[in-house]
């Protein structure tokens, strides 16, 4: 019988997996697999240990699916696993809910200065330059902005749907244009003409060399000076010391990154000390929500020779 190896390093309720011909085992993401389940055919990940990825991509020969529970599986992805042979599955969907809500609540800040506030009050100052009848600046409410979210993907439309009622007007980018749900979706040689229209983008880009520093210096640049940024993608896909640049000019309002290019954040990053610069420990997901519905679908289809859902292309 094919053998479903499952991490303990989150609650999942096992008990609505069974009933496949596949045995489930437990293992420990921190440690490597032990002898007796190297013979795993299915392997699902949630926050393994580099060196625990790494080892089974060596010793577990008879792997033919891994199933992360990651909306970017960055990790299973630099482990070595053979991928012209081991079909990736990402956990893209389980996250929506939990980053969304995040990235609201960054937003918000955004436009309300909560973290300006509070530095204040840590200095026994009173901010007066965010209150009174009509605070000075171009971007101080969501109603009526213009949001441009850059990869816009699953999470962007969980994004929208609370923006939309707020008064926000969202735009997105991907690679393929067209609308989705109610929504422009632009294709990225469109930034020159958006950008400038922009009062906060919103970056939920994947890993992958194709997004490498996507916002640079140039895109930075075409932002007007209140737009904020808000990167709850991959760090990868910002140049940083552009955007700290940016930030100590005041060319742009204000950025809040909940992921980094290295993380957690270097004591030496010149970001610590970037002003209007809120940095957030890659907190917006980890909460998955719905796995076991996802890897029951995904083992329903891979027992029957069927495509998978959420295959990385
Ligand atoms: N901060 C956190 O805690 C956290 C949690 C979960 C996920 N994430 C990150 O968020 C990312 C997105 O998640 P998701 O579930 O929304 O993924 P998704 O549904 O796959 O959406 C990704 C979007 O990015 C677009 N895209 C990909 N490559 C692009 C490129 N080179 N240029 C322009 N657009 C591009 C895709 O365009 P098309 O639709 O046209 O293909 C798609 O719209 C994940 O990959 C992960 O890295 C972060």
């Amino acid at each position: 019988m094919a053998k479903l190896l499952y991490p303990t390093s989150l609650p999942l309720d096992v008990q609505s997996l069974e009933g496949f011909s596949v045995a489930l085992h437990p293992y420990d993401v921190t440690v490597p697999i032990p002898d007796e389940h190297t013979d795993a055919e299915f392997l699902v990940t949630w926050a393994n240990a580099a060196g625990n990825l790494k080892d089974a991509a060596q010793r577990l020969k008879k792997l033919r699916w891994i199933q992360s529970l990651a909306a970017g599986p960055n990790d299973v992805l630099n482990a070595g696993f053979d991928t012209s042979r081991i079909i990736v599955t990402t956990g893209s969907g389980l996250h929506d809910g939990p980053v969304a809500e995040h990235t609201l609540g960054l937003l918000l800040n955004a436009a309300r200065r909560f973290n300006e506030m509070t530095e204040y009050q840590l200095r026994g100052k009173w901010p007066g330059h965010l209150g009174g009848s009509f605070p000075r600046s171009d971007f101080t409410t969501l109603r009526g902005s213009n949001v441009l979210i850059w990869g816009y993907g699953n999470i962007a439309k969980e994004l929208t749907s609370f923006l939309v009622p707020l008064g926000a007007k969202v735009r997105g980018i991907a690679r393929t244009a067209g609308v989705r749900n109610g929504v422009e979706v632009l294709s990225d040689d469109k930034l020159p003409e958006v950008l400038p229209e922009t009062d906060a983008l919103v970056m939920i880009l994947p890993g992958h060399p194709s997004t490498n520093d996507a916002l640079n210096a140039e895109k930075l640049k075409l932002l007007p000076k209140h737009a904020w940024v808000v990167n709850v993608g991959r760090g990868t896909s910002v140049d940083e010391d552009a955007l700290a640049d940016a930030l100590e000019k005041g060319d742009i309002g204000g950025a809040a990154l909940d992921v980094f290019k290295t993380e957690p954040l270097p004591e030496s990053s010149r970001l610590w000390k970037t002003p209007n610069l809120i940095i957030s420990p890659h907190a917006a997901g980890g909460r998955p929500e719905g796995c076991e519905e996802l890897i029951a679908h995904n083992l329903r289809r891979i027992l029957a020779s069927q495509p998978l859902k959420n295959v990385i292309n």
